[in-house]
């Protein structure tokens, strides 16, 4: 280190070296044994990493374990699909950290590309006046993706397509603002005289923690006057039809996940996105897809293509940098490009060095897309086995690939199956704590395996024994 007081040691106040020997001992572990004895680990405490003495919560808010301050059981390490927590329990990682860790811990490729740009002088961040070549670069490559085999110079010119990236967003949900802020502004300039906008939202919908946002889901409604939220029952294609029909030109903007992963892991199918295109065609509403979610974690990186819809605006984030710094991006048609400069960014939305990996994430996914293809169909039948061998359980299994739930049949056994589940080393979350939600959810990152899916699948069997 180049100054003194300027090491891991002070920094972290670690001057007995027992967290950097921790994280030492860990990652070893983790890299040097190999799948099939991490898997054989799973739960079990891993002695030969050092106990060690961890900074503690007590500043942190009351919601993210503020009470917590004795032998804190957070993140200590992690690996590919595994990570150790500072109690040196071996997790397996069912949901690719907060949904967001794309290819997992620590994926090889991507830390080299990483130093690979911190030495060519890729900037970490900068003024969004002055994108450097990687925030450019992703730009287009967001377009072409969005637009597979279109011509470039024609879309450019093509106002109905979607042809604009709006790339200085720092987190998805500031990028669901933006997308929000044009429907509202476009609502404004073009169809005010009908009365208050309208937005067409899904039942347990989530896009994002901004206010307004939070409105769409039913929060705050004492504070927005001006602006009403109808929520619809996600596939029920008589409701959508009804609502349209009552509000007609009243609808600024729909709104769709293609997998609700806040609402019980709910796939919306192909022919409601479908209708709902044709109706917000009919009555000038903007449609929004948000793929924060969906994004790069399927074989044709944006899941949109397979309704064939193209949605007015689209909402990208989380898995794009693959967990490297959030970036968000919102991909739209050119007419909707309205609003002014400052009018929807992160001041440290436009990273440079996130940007570039980035770049390699998508190139991961379009080098990887059959085997991601693959795996993901194979461990989403084993979970649709389960829900056949379990029926007094389970419902069904729902979403699609990586992002597989299991819907229970009663509340109270999938909040046990997600105890125990926690409880011996398998990290995956559960939605019961709405009124009718019962069910467990995994996102894996795309290095999963077939042998890691049949270990998963085998463990979540187990517990499903226990239940039935
Ligand atoms: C579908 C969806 N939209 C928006 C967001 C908000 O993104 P962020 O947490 O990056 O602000 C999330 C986050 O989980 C999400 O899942």
């Amino acid at each position: 280190m180049a100054e003194t007081g300027f090491g891991f040691d002070t920094l972290m106040d670690d001057s007995s070296g027992t967290i950097a020997a921790a994280m030492a001992a860990g990652r070893d572990f983790l890299s040097e044994t190999a799948t099939s004895g991490l898997l054989g680990k799973v739960g079990a405490t891993i002695d030969v990493v050092p106990a060690a003495q961890y900074p503690d919560k007590r500043w942190f808010q009351k919601s993210y374990g503020r009470s917590v301050t004795d032998a804190p059981e957070d993140l200590l390490v992690g690996k590919g699909l595994f990570y150790l927590t500072e109690q040196r329990q071996l997790f397996l990682d069912c949901t690719a950290g907060h949904y967001q860790m794309t290819w997992g811990y620590e994926q090889p490729d991507l830390t080299a590309l990483l130093l690979d740009g911190i030495q060519r002088g890729i900037v970490w961040d900068d003024h969004s006046n002055i994108p450097s070549a990687p925030v450019k670069q992703l730009a287009a490559k967001l377009i072409e993706l969005a637009n597979p085999g279109a011509d470039l110079d024609a879309l450019q010119q093509d106002d109905e397509r979607l042809n604009t990236v709006l790339l200085g967003t720092a987190t998805g949900s500031v990028a669901c603002a933006a997308a929000m802020k044009i429907s509202l502004r476009y609502y404004e300039e073009n169809k005010s005289e009908r009365g208050a906008p309208v937005f067409v939202t899904l039942d347990g919908n989530y896009h994002g923690t901004d206010v307004f946002a939070q409105y769409l889901r039913g929060m705050w409604p004492q504070y927005f006057t001006n602006v009403e939220v109808v929520m619809v029952q996600p596939n029920d294609s008589d409701e959508l039809e009804g609502v349209f029909a009552e509000y007609g030109e009243r609808i600024a903007g729909f709104w769709a996940e293609p997998i609700m992963m806040n609402r019980e892991v709910i796939a919306i199918e192909p022919c409601y996105l479908q209708l709902a295109r044709r109706l917000c065609d009919e009555s000038g509403a903007l449609m929004t897809i948000d793929e924060i979610q969906t994004g790069f974690w399927y074989p044709e990186v944006l899941m949109f293509h397979r309704f064939d819809v193209e949605p007015d605006l689209l909402v990208l984030g989380k898995g794009m940098t693959a967990g490297f710094d959030p970036l968000a991006a919102l991909v739209y048609k050119g007419k909707f490009d309205i609003l002014a400069q400052y009018d929807a960014i992160s001041t440290n939305g436009n990273a440079a060095l996130a940007a570039y990996l980035g770049l390699g994430c998508i190139a991961l996914v379009q080098r990887h897309a059959e085997q991601i293809g693959e795996v993901g169909s194979y461990y989403h039948d084993k979970m649709a086995e389960l829900a056949g061998q379990f029926p007094e359980v389970l419902v069904e299994a729902r979403g699609s690939g990586h992002m597989t739930g299991l819907k229970f049949r009663r509340v109270d056994d999938a909040l046990a199956f997600h105890r125990a589940a926690v409880a011996s080393g398998l990290w995956l979350r559960v939605h019961a704590y709405h009124e009718g939600h019962s069910t467990i959810l995994t996102k894996f990152a795309l290095p999963l395996t077939e042998q890691v899916a049949d270990y998963a699948t085998d463990r979540f069997a187990e517990l499903l024994r226990t239940l039935a």
